[in-house]
């Protein structure tokens, strides 16, 4: 999955380090570094899976929360959809630490996020869709931008600026029912409830939140 439109202030940065260098954390298949290669920038991309199938961007194999590279070395850093990845991460001030680490001086750092409104339709069926995967192990719910806000209102991240925008970005339905039917779901399951309604109605991305975030300084 990824994002469209960018928030205007993330293609400006774009823009401005277009010949720097860019860092995409939980890159998954690269579709959002594709997306920001399009622009014009280069973009490494860091998964701890290899996704990257034919490739088309450098990419390292990685743990996130330590990656494996330089620090001080990187002109934008992003994380997109990662955080429900990694439980208790929004709050960990470690964590923070070593990500704004990787920046090089006047480097920026954005964090992108899903979410859709709980409601009836394509929307709905992905909020129900990421309920749903929240319970697997090692991944955790949403994190809704008035959370995100409240968390950093003490700690590591300031927030410089941040918005919502509707992502138009099309998801694949058929993908998405072939991998909740992948589970064998017992009929009249959740997961078998959501996927007819997926099937029946589509699928959409529905809102993302996005914000530009900071070291706080500790006075
Ligand atoms: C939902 S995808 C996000 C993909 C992309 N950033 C986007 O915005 O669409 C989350 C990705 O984070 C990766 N991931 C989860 N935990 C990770 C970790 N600790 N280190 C590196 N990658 C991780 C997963 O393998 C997955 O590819």
């Amino acid at each position: 999955m990824s994002f469209d439109p960018l928030p205007a202030s993330l293609l400006t940065v774009l823009h401005r380090t277009r010949d720097g260098r860019i860092l995409d954390l939980g890159c998954a298949d690269g579709q959002l570094a594709r997306l920001l290669d399009a622009q014009g920038a280069q973009v490494v991309g860091l998964d701890r899976m290899n996704l990257s199938g034919e490739g088309g961007f450098p990419f390292v194999v990685g743990d996130a929360t330590r990656p494996p590279l330089r620090p001080a070395a990187w002109d934008l850093v992003i994380v997109a959809n990662l955080l429900r990845h990694l439980p208790g991460a929004a709050n960990d001030a470690e964590l923070w630490y070593s990500w704004f680490d990787l920046l090089a001086a006047g480097g920026a750092f954005f964090v992108l996020e899903d979410e859709p409104a709980a409601t009836a339709g394509p929307a709905g069926h992905y909020s129900r869709l990421q309920a749903l995967l929240a319970g697997l192990p090692g991944r955790g719910p949403l994190l809704p931008l008035a959370d995100f806000r409240r968390l950093c209102r003490r700690g590591a991240v300031r927030i410089a600026e941040d918005g919502w925008a509707a992502n138009r970005y099309p998801m694949d339905a058929g993908a998405v029912v072939e991998m909740l039917a992948s589970g064998k779901p017992p009929p009249g399951s959740e997961a078998a409830i959501l996927a007819a309604d997926i099937a029946r109605d589509g699928i959409a991305a529905g809102h993302y939140w996005w914000a530009r975030v900071e070291r706080r300084q500790v006075s």
